[in-house]
């Protein structure tokens, strides 16, 4: 692929001002693409606002030879959406790339203690925002009519295909972004729109928050796996023609690349033509192990199982 594989085209990148999103704009940048840079600037919580960050890395574009606008709206706001995708048309006449990477997190509660406001403000930037700018990307597609070389591409997490505990809100809202990228994928075929998702794992504030997950994140002294750019390279494939992908998610970090395969069925009763009765779903699960497989947060990364043995054996035995 040359370097310049995004000539001509017109990229959103959501949460641009820092991190992965960062990353993302500079290398669709550097790829050619005119880049609509958005970030609402806020604390990693999703608190407060602040100009500097998308400004910055619009001047960062502008410094390396590239064209970059920058958008400080919410995106978690429905008409802030709107906003963003409005922008990148005023400013560069067309759109062809929405990335969406705005995301935050509220590590640290489990559902007997979380918080209305952290499931809603987590929900309203993960899911929300990602639903509003696809809404408002497709209907300006919609509106143009079919052109081929568009492409979505959603940020998942691996804590969203294999969700943790200890925070329910940003695993469910990376599983439904997850699920949104297949919905899309199939609905928006019809107007030239790939859509895919990332589960990356990048050394970024949101992961110097949570010290499990920095611990396992290992680098040398003369290169980091985990550095936001190693990423962004597959949101250029993904964003590019040479990618054949839609509706698939893509697992990225510490130098490994993977596909992830959905949920499978691992158990099968087949009663047709008549009520089944509880004894023969007991009759049909008694040989399967009631544990899961093991967390895997990435190929090679291997946690501990979800539900050790003796966890279940005790939710069991309480009645
Ligand atoms: N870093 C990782 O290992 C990792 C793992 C899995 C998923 N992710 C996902 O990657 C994405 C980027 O995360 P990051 O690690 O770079 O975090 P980050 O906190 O460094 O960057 C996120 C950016 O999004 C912006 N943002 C937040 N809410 C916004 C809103 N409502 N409107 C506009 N901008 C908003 C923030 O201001 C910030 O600049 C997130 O969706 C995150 O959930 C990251």
């Amino acid at each position: 692929m040359s370097n310049k594989s995004l000539e001509g085209k017109v990229a959103i990148v959501t949460g641009g001002g820092r991190g992965l999103g960062r990353a993302h704009a500079l290398a669709l940048a550097e790829a050619g693409a005119r880049v609509l840079v958005n970030d609402l600037g806020g604390s990693d919580r999703g608190e407060g606002a602040n100009n500097g960050p998308a400004l910055e890395v619009v001047r960062e574009i502008h410094a390396a030879g590239g064209e970059a606008k920058a958008n400080t709206s919410s995106i978690s706001d429905w008409d802030g959406a709107k906003s963003v995708v409005d922008d990148a048309i005023r400013h560069f006449g067309r759109l062809d790339i929405l990335v969406n990477n705005a995301g935050i997190s509220r590590f640290g509660s489990d559902i007997a203690s979380i918080s209305k406001d952290d499931w809603e403000v987590t929900m309203a930037v993960n899911l929300t925002g990602t639903a509003a700018m696809s809404h408002w990307a497709a209907a300006h597609w919609q509106e143009r009519g079919p052109e081929a070389g568009r492409a979505i591409i959603n940020t998942s997490s691996p804590a969203g295909v294999n969700p943790l505990p200890g925070s329910p809100a940003y695993c469910v809202s990376k599983a439904a972004v997850a699920a949104l990228t297949q919905t899309s994928a199939a609905e928006l075929a019809r107007l030239g729109v790939r859509v895919n998702a990332l589960a990356p794992m990048a050394r970024t504030r949101m992961t110097d928050a949570v010290p499990m997950i920095d611990a396992m994140m290992k680098r040398s002294e003369t290169f980091d796996p985990y550095g936001p750019g190693n990423v962004s390279p597959l949101v250029v494939y993904l964003a590019s023609k040479e990618c054949r992908f839609t509706g698939r998610v893509f697992g990225i970090g510490g130098g490994r690349t993977y596909l992830f395969s959905g949920w499978s069925a691992d158990a099968e009763i087949v009663v047709e033509n008549d009520l089944i009765t509880i004894p023969a779903i007991a009759e049909a699960l008694r040989d399967v192990p009631v544990a899961e497989r093991p967390y895997i947060i990435m190929p090679g990364l291997h946690l501990q199982k979800p539900f050790p043995d003796d966890e279940i054996l005790q939710a069991l035995n309480l009645a």
